[in-house]
């Protein structure tokens, strides 16, 4: 793996924080591209149809993602939010984490609570974000270098599934995988993450995973199909994505967002399904794709999580688990693992 550049952040009147603020950039654009192009032709040209989910977060997909956790339907964020508030301190004296390393870190908000946490406990001396989408993410640096005075930020731009090996090593690190990202993994690349997360700890370090639990079905489905229609925006906003990268002839209009909770996986798929028939021409494959009526493309799968199953996993992963809390409905769980071997 190698990187595209090393590339400080901030000048002006952020002066004072561009020297504790760095962001390594691992996806290289072509071996980026190549890796989804591959994936998209594989997905698109198979049925039933399916994108990875690489495809939503660009720099509009980002912003409309932070548009849905504020959306009076889409619980999740606020569940963790309210463990996060409640727990921080515990999970500070239970790690007293030198560096806190966010998966996926998107505008890095509920994050905050931790770095309050482990600040107070007087430990802290770093934070890594690490994520796909690249504005969001020197956006968020620059804002948490300004808020905390004293504090490393070493972001890294790359794809959790790549470039976990890369990751910052200093020592006794709290790795956190928060907002339900896990689930968005299907059951055959969830566990490879995991183990490839458990690989890349050392024995000091921890896990800490922001889990989505099975509930009541309309409750699964209103959180994925919002009133305002910004969970819409943002699955819909995927087809943008392929005409400009792809060459691709898809008309958003022509398509419908569905979401809805499949009981047999325990998750929930969101799908674009054709309004009618049609054919969409994908100039950079070389293909054109036909859609039935009512035909679907799936974007992204969440997994809702039943408890003891998703300890089982942890476990064979080779995680054990220090402290588990849920919010007041029992909507949410985080938990907190170590690597099970002894840290001294
Ligand atoms: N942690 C935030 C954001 C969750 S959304 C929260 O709890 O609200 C998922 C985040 O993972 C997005 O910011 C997205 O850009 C990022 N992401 C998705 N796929 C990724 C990948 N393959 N590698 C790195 N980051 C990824
Ligand atoms: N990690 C988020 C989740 O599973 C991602 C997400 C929220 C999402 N809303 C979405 C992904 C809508 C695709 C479409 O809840």
């Amino acid at each position: 793996v190698e990187a595209r550049g090393i590339e400080g952040v901030g000048a002006g009147a952020l002066g004072q924080t561009a020297s504790r603020v760095w962001v390594e950039v691992y996806l290289r654009p072509l071996a980026w591209r190549c890796l989804r192009y591959r994936e998209a032709k594989a997905g698109l040209l198979q049925s039933p149809r399916e994108l990875s989910p690489k495809w939503l977060y660009d720099e509009r997909g980002s912003r409309l993602f932070e548009e849905i956790t504020r959306q009076p339907e889409y619980y999740p964020t606020r569940r963790e939010r309210e463990i996060l508030s409640a727990r921080a301190g515990d999970v500070a004296r239970l790690t007293r984490a030198r560096w806190l390393v966010e998966l996926g870190s998107g505008a890095s908000k509920k994050t905050r609570l931790l770095l309050d946490a482990l600040r107070d406990e007087g430990t802290l001396e770093g934070f890594t974000p690490f994520d796909v989408s690249e504005e969001m993410l020197r956006g968020s640096s620059k804002r948490l270098a300004w808020d905390y005075p004293s504090l490393q930020v070493h972001g890294v731009v790359g794809d959790f599934e790549q470039h976990l090996s890369v990751l910052p090593r200093h020592g006794r690190r709290l790795l956190a995988l928060l907002g339900g990202t896990l689930g968005n993994f299907k059951p055959g690349e969830r566990a490879r993450f995991l183990g490839a997360i458990r690989a890349s700890m050392g024995p000091e370090d921890f896990f800490l995973l922001g889990s989505d639990l099975l509930k009541e079905t309309s409750t699964l489905e209103a959180a994925y199909n919002d009133a305002a229609g910004v969970t819409a925006a943002f699955n819909l906003n995927v087809l943008e994505v392929l005409n400009r990268e792809l060459g691709a002839g898809f008309v958003p209009s022509q398509f419908q967002h569905v979401a809805r909770f499949d009981a047999e996986h325990g998750w929930i798929e969101m799908l674009l399904r054709a309004k009618r028939a049609q054919r969409v021409r994908i100039s950079s494959l070389q293909a054109s794709v036909s859609f039935a009526e009512g035909e679907t493309l799936r974007t992204e799968v969440s997994t809702k999580f039943d408890r003891d199953a998703l300890t089982r996993e942890l476990t064979q992963a080779g995680f054990a688990r220090l402290a588990d809390w849920t919010d007041d409905r029992g909507d949410f769980w985080l938990t907190l693992w170590s690597t099970g071997r002894a840290t001294d």
